[in-house]
């Protein structure tokens, strides 16, 4: 099959072979942004027509065709093939076919190098803001059932053996600062990316008196990247985007890991409907947390983004290399990857109960208000080391005798410390260790509260 023209084909005296070009094409991929390059063209022939470089007339013959290729893929109707090697030579391939050799000026004084960061920069802010909506859609679900969980207290865990009663809504309120803190990080990585590349051209700049904070003016960027070799070199804004973008699929995999975990029958904390969960083709009984052990395994290839870009990068001389043009994979893949993550965990999260009575159960029997005991001693009087190891004592008396601490009688415990009064036995009931916790931050339902009626605040006041 002959392919259409390339746009760089002057000096050569053969068409590049269709395996060559079968393999260099990118178009597959970077179609996804053809509303950017469309838009960025659009800017740029703006800015040449105030800068008296092209007519206004040629200007917007130029800008009503390029809406019109816009509308054309939109509507499916321009085929977006790989012998058009990218979208910036399928469109421009389009508007020349339409307006005839004017379309050929609307290159002038730019380059696919700074055109390519210009379409990803603008692609980027897209992904991010959507992808801050579904952050705080998951962070509203959670506080969602942080209330409606309220009095529910379950075993805190470290190293995932049993450390202290905690509230449920402590424990899932934790991931909405952790999500938190992956909405602001996207902020960040905003900033540094809302600069504006165009008019690098290939690397030196160009020869033509061009305006580019016009251009960035119109485009809505917060000024230009100055350097022109910087900015059709460098991939740092992606590489931090998806960095960012890790981030919350190691928060989002965590999470997933303690559903499936708490769906276990060993745990039986958690239930999620059936409409989140799949069977087993040969095991009639089974019903697997499948959408919260994808949400994991998905978690592996935003990672694998990232190592993936680095190391594309790290051996690159100054300025474009072709190698630059594999970074579609990683930034297509984890926006596509984290957006639908995200997305599924707010719904798994809505229809997924949680059981008190397990919490509950496995509050008993257990030496999860051990702490309380040691810091009442400490309280009278007792170094803090001194207390942990007579309440130690306590413990390795429990397990040696099979007896639970709540059991032991006020005797019994004064063998330990003569210090223990009647008022200790009352500190292992587990509710009594939530409520008597006084930092700020901490589990007991006050300063839960605080936290519900902080997020309520937060969450309302975001208009994303
Ligand atoms: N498809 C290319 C990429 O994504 C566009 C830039 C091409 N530049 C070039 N000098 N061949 O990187």
């Amino acid at each position: 099959m002959a392919h259409t023209k390339l746009l760089w084909t002057g000096r050569f005296s053969q068409p590049l072979s269709e395996i060559a070009l079968r393999f260099s094409s990118s178009i597959e991929l970077d179609k996804e942004m053809y509303r950017e390059d469309i838009l960025g063209s659009i800017a740029h022939v703006e800015m040449l027509a105030s800068a008296k470089i092209l007519t206004a007339a040629e200007a917007r013959r130029i800008r009503t065709a390029l809406n019109a290729i816009g509308t054309e893929i939109e509507n499916d109707k321009l085929a977006l093939t790989w012998d058009k090697e990218d979208i910036h030579t399928a469109v421009e391939q389009r508007l020349t076919q339409k307006i005839g050799a004017l379309g050929g000026k609307l290159h002038t004084a730019r380059s696919r190098n700074d055109q390519v960061a210009l379409d990803e920069r603008l692609y980027l802010r897209g992904a991010i803001r959507e992808l801050q909506k579904l952050i705080v859609q998951l962070q509203r679900v959670l506080l969602y059932k942080a209330e409606k969980n309220f009095s529910t207290i379950m075993p805190g865990y470290t190293h995932m053996q049993r450390a202290q009663p905690v509230l449920l809504s402590h424990h899932l309120l934790a991931y909405a600062g952790m999500f938190e803190r992956d909405f602001e990080r996207l902020n960040d990585v905003y900033k540094r990316i809302n600069k504006m590349p165009l008019g690098s051209a290939a690397l030196a700049g160009t020869s033509f008196a061009i305006d580019r904070a016009s251009v960035a003016k119109k485009l809505g960027f917060d000024g230009i990247v100055e350097n022109s070799m910087d900015a059709v070199s460098d991939r740092d804004y992606l590489i931090e985007y998806i960095a960012a973008c890790s981030i919350t699929m190691m928060h989002l995999s965590r999470f997933a890991e303690e559903l499936v975990l708490w769906s276990s029958q060993e745990f039986a904390f958690a239930r999620t409907d059936d409409a989140y969960t799949t069977g087993s083709s040969i095991m009639p009984q089974k019903k697997n947390p499948d959408m919260a052990e994808l949400v994991r395994g998905k978690a592996g290839r935003v990672f694998g983004d990232l190592v993936n870009l680095l190391t594309t990068m790290k051996g690159l001389p100054l300025a474009y290399n072709r190698d630059m043009q594999e970074d579609k994979v990683p930034m297509f893949g984890t926006t596509a990857t984290t957006r639908q993550c995200l997305f599924i965990f707010s719904h798994i999260l809505v229809h997924t109960q949680f059981d008190a009575k397990r919490f509950e159960e496995e509050l008993k029997n257990d030496f999860l208000t051990a702490t309380e005991l040691a810091d009442f001693l400490v309280k009278k009087g007792m170094a803090f080391r001194d207390a942990h190891a007579a309440t130690g004592k306590v413990v390795a008396f429990c397990i040696q005798h099979q007896r639970s601490m709540a059991d032991l009688t006020l005797d019994e415990l004064q063998k330990f410390s003569d210090k223990f009064d009647v008022s200790s036995q009352a500190l292992l009931d587990p509710r009594h260790s939530i409520e008597n916790k006084k930092s700020a931050g901490s589990t007991s339902s006050q300063e839960v509260k605080k936290q519900i009626v902080h997020w309520m605040r937060i969450l309302k006041a975001r208009k994303v």
